[in-house]
């Protein structure tokens, strides 16, 4: 369980360029939840899951993660249990090593001890039993240099190793937004299976109302550092790309929505 309290940051503060990112947000997301948010740009999204991750620290409120108050943690004891995968698909893995090489690095990181030994007792197969969960024949690519892979395959890689250990949290921030439609359908489907199979509390940002609409349990819209409304339950099982649109017009101040998000 996951519980933001509160929480606000201001970069730059007391200078012309202050930006108050997040104005005293609380949220609570329970174990095996997917919540996806949406939002336009600089509504405070990725500032959300920096503080989430400990790359950004909050000037106020509490952050806790397992009833852990973890608030000021630094960001690498946080991330043993914190997965995360970025737009673009050259971040989540190292060039100039293989895809199993790649694994093992993600398989060292996990703490989970009993895992560990798995991976130690049998990792080949078991590499190749994740990879082949996956169906994209990357099972047959262990050795083959990821900066050889396209976009997708790279974003698929990138979410195996984000879960390999399974982490507590998954927070995906627009991961599929750097694809083309194929590779952004494929990359969204392994998406789902993976929280489903790992049975994963998953975060994941979108600029698609279409994605927003499809995945998950509940949709948060970010505006201006806070959350505007969320929609869950039965409203949001019958839930229309357009629904979320309007609800967004009917905002006060609400900043424009970009094309790719009024038609993705
Ligand atoms: N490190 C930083 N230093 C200064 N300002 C920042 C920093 N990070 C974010 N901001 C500002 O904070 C605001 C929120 O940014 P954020 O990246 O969280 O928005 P976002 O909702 O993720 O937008 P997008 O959809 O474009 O990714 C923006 O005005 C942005 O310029
Ligand atoms: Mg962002």
């Amino acid at each position: 369980m996951l519980s933001l309290d509160n929480v606000s940051v201001t970069f730059n503060a007391g200078t012309p360029n202050e930006v108050r990112a997040l104005r005293e947000l609380s949220l609570f997301v329970e174990d095996g939840e997917f919540i996806t948010v949406i939002g336009s740009n600089g509504a405070g999204k990725s500032t959300l899951f920096n503080v989430i991750s400990g790359a950004v620290e909050v000037d106020s409120g509490r952050i806790q993660l397992d009833d852990q108050d973890m608030t000021y943690w630094p960001e690498y004891r946080r991330s043993h249990d914190i997965g995360r995968v970025f737009q673009d698909p050259r971040l989540g893995t190292c060039p100039g090593l293989t895809i199993r090489e790649n694994l093992s690095l993600a398989a060292i990181h996990g703490r989970r001890a009993g895992l560990q030994r798995d991976v130690k007792r049998s990792q080949e197969a078991w590499f190749f039993q994740q990879l082949e969960q996956q169906q994209l024949g990357l099972e047959h690519r262990l050795d083959a240099d990821v900066a050889l892979l396209s976009g997708g395959q790279r974003q698929a890689i990138t979410l195996v190793m984000a879960t390999l250990t399974k982490p507590k949290l998954l927070l995906l921030d627009e991961h599929t937004a750097a694809l083309d439609p194929n590779a952004a359908e494929q990359v969204i489907a392994l998406t789902q299976q993976l929280a489903e199979s790992h049975e994963l509390t998953v975060v994941m940002i979108t600029h698609s109302m279409q994605q927003a609409c499809v995945l998950g349990d509940r949709v948060i819209m970010m505006n201006r550092g806070r959350i505007e409304f969320e929609i869950a339950g039965e409203e949001r099982q019958n839930l229309k790309p357009s629904d979320l649109i309007d609800r967004f017009h009917s905002l006060e101040g609400a900043t424009e929505l970009s094309d790719r998000q009024l038609l993705g």
